[in-house]
């Protein structure tokens, strides 16, 4: 049989003139203006967004952007601060017509000024132009929520001291472990005092440093034991002189076998 012989085509060979849902519409008397919305839109829109994604990909690969540490329960001190793609609205709320009794404009009436009016562009801006001259409203104010929103984040980021936060947002180190001989005697007391605070297997958690390769002599550990050290309290071992002795006896043990 001859190929094709008694088919009819349209311009797509796959496609049979009797399939007329996927033959585009024709849109010759309007040139210019419109096409069709599938697939000549959106493959347009998938080509141009799959080139900003490699492009967001590659960027955050080359300059890893400054993300914060794992989150410390126990650090005070710490002040939060957004992610480098929120500081523009953190610096909004920093003005006076944005924060204290107006907080309300900061957080709800600006954004959502900014947000339904992207909702809404496609009723504001309705006009037949696509051409950013033909459009002057959309077009500035798209520029002007660009510009604003570079000039804040600008603005946020310069007041911020990067050097001290990433000081203080060093990711804890995973920190040496060693196998833990729970037979010892001085176990049972390590794991009911000690354990909550410096971890597991010696190897420290947030409320406690890791207590391998530490330098003390068993007088030393047996006094931080009662009696603390720095911020750790004092009177965390309770128990008798004899406990205190194989409990210091069993972290010495734990720190030779470490070496
Ligand atoms: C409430 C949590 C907590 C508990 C429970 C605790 N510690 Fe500590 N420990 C700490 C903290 C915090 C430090 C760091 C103190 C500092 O340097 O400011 C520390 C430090 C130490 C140090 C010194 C480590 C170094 O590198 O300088 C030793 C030794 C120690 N602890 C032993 C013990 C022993 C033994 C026990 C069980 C009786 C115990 N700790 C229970 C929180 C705790």
């Amino acid at each position: 049989m001859q190929r094709g012989k008694g088919m009819r085509f349209v311009g797509d060979s796959r496609i049979s003139a009797d399939k007329t849902s996927q033959v585009p519409k024709d849109y010759s008397e309007y040139p210019g203006r419109t096409e069709a919305f599938w697939p000549n839109f959106l493959l347009k829109e998938w080509l141009v967004g799959a080139v900003f994604l490699v492009g967001f990909l590659t960027a955050t690969v080359v300059a890893p952007p400054p993300l914060e540490g794992i989150a410390d329960p126990t650090a005070a001190g710490y002040i939060p601060l957004p992610d480098w793609y929120f500081l523009f609205l953190y610096q909004l709320l920093k003005y006076q017509f944005a924060s204290g009794d107006y907080v309300l404009i900061g957080i709800l009436v600006i954004p959502g000024l900014a947000f339904g009016a992207l909702f809404l562009a496609p009723f504001l801006d309705n006009g037949p132009g696509r051409r950013p001259p033909q459009r002057p409203i959309a077009v500035s104010m798209m520029l002007l929520a660009l510009i604003a929103t570079i000039w804040l984040t600008y603005e946020s980021a310069a007041a911020v001291d990067w050097e001290a936060r990433k000081e203080m947002n060093k990711p804890i180190p995973p920190g040496e472990t060693v196998e833990i001989d729970t037979s010892h005697p001085g176990y049972a007391h390590y794991e009911a005092n000690c354990l909550a605070c410096h971890g597991e297997s010696m190897e420290g958690t947030a409320a406690g440093p890791t207590l391998i390769g530490i330098e003390y002599s068993a007088e030393e550990i047996a006094d931080i034991a009662v009696n603390g050290t720095g911020n750790m309290p004092p009177g965390l071992f309770t128990g008798s002189d004899e406990e205190l002795e194989e409990l210091v006896d069993f972290i010495l043990s734990v720190n030779e076998g470490g070496e």
